[in-house]
C-alpha cells in the first residue's frame, strides 16, 4: 500500500522521536477550518508532522471528529489518511471558528489565513511573508469549496497566497498546506536556530542546525 509506513521497533521509534525534537517549530499551529474530506484532514496532519508543526487545530462544525485526541488516534480513517501521523501530532477540535480564535488569542497566538484570493487588509505572496515576527503563530486553511471564512480573515493579521500560474484558481487543501507550511517552518527553524525561545532572551552563541544529517534522516 502506497501510504503504509513500515513497522519500526520501539527503540528505533524512541531514537527518532529524540532526534526530531530540536527541529520542531515551537508555538506553531496549523488550523483547518471546516474541512470535509478525510483525506485532506489526514494529509494536513501528515504534512504538519513531517514539517515539524507543533499542533493541528480543526474547526469541525459538522462534529465529524471526536473531541478527545486519544479517540482521534484510534480512529482508523484518520490513522490511515495521516499514515499514523495523528499518533504523533496533537490534534484539537473546535465547534466553530470563533471558539478556535478565542482559544488561540487567549493563549497569545496571532493568526494568518491562506487563500488564493485577496482577502482582508494585508495580502502577501508566500515568499514575501515574514513568519517569525510573532512568537505564537496560527496558520489557517479554509474549506475545500468555500475557502476561508470572513470571521477568520477579520481576526487575522494577513492573508498569504501561493502564486498561481495555471488555469485552475486554487490548489487542493492538503497540497497548499504542504507548500505553505514548508516555507513557514523553514523560516521559523532558521529563527529558532539563532535566537532563544522569545526575542528578548537573545541570540544563541552558536546557531543550532536547521536540518538533520542525511544519515539521521534514515533512522
Ligand atoms: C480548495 S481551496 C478553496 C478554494 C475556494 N474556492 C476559495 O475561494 O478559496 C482550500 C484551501 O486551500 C488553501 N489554498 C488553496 N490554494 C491556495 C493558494 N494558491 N494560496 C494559498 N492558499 C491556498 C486555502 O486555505 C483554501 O481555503
Amino acid at each position: 500500500m502506497e501510504n503504509a509506513e513500515p513497522e519500526k521497533s520501539k527503540e528505533t521509534v524512541r531514537k527518532r522521536a529524540d532526534a526530531i525534537k530540536a527541529f520542531r517549530c515551537k508555538n506553531l499551529v496549523a488550523v483547518i477550518e471546516d474541512p470535509v474530506d478525510i483525506k485532506n484532514i489526514g494529509t494536513v496532519i501528515r504534512n504538519a508532522n513531517a514539517l515539524g508543526v507543533e499542533k493541528v487545530y480543526i474547526v469541525d462544525p459538522r462534529k465529524a471528529l471526536p473531541d478527545d485526541w486519544q479517540e482521534m488516534r484510534e480512529r482508523k480513517s484518520l490513522s490511515k489518511t495521516s499514515v499514523s501521523a495523528v499518533k504523533w501530532t496533537f490534534v484539537k477540535r473546535f465547534n466553530n471558528t470563533d471558539e478556535c480564535l478565542d482559544h488561540l488569542e487567549k493563549q497569545g497566538f496571532v493568526s494568518v489565513v491562506t487563500s488564493p484570493h485577496v482577502k482582508g487588509k494585508k495580502n502577501v505572496f508566500l515568499h514575501e511573508g515574514d513568519y517569525t515576527t510573532h512568537t505564537k503563530l496560527a496558520v489557517w486553511f479554509g474549506n475545500e469549496k468555500r475557502g476561508i471564512t470572513e470571521s477568520a480573515v477579520d481576526r487575522s493579521e494577513m492573508c498569504v497566497a501561493v502564486p498561481m500560474f495555471g488555469m485552475i484558481e486554487s490548489l487542493n487543501l492538503g497540497t497548499s498546506s504542504g507548500i505553505v507550511l514548508y516555507e513557514v517552518t523553514k523560516q521559523r527553524r532558521e529563527y529558532q536556530s539563532k535566537y532563544r525561545r522569545s526575542r528578548n532572551k537573545g541570540k544563541r552563541s552558536e546557531p543550532l542546525p536547521t536540518v538533520m544529517h542525511r544519515g539521521d534522516q534514515d533512522r
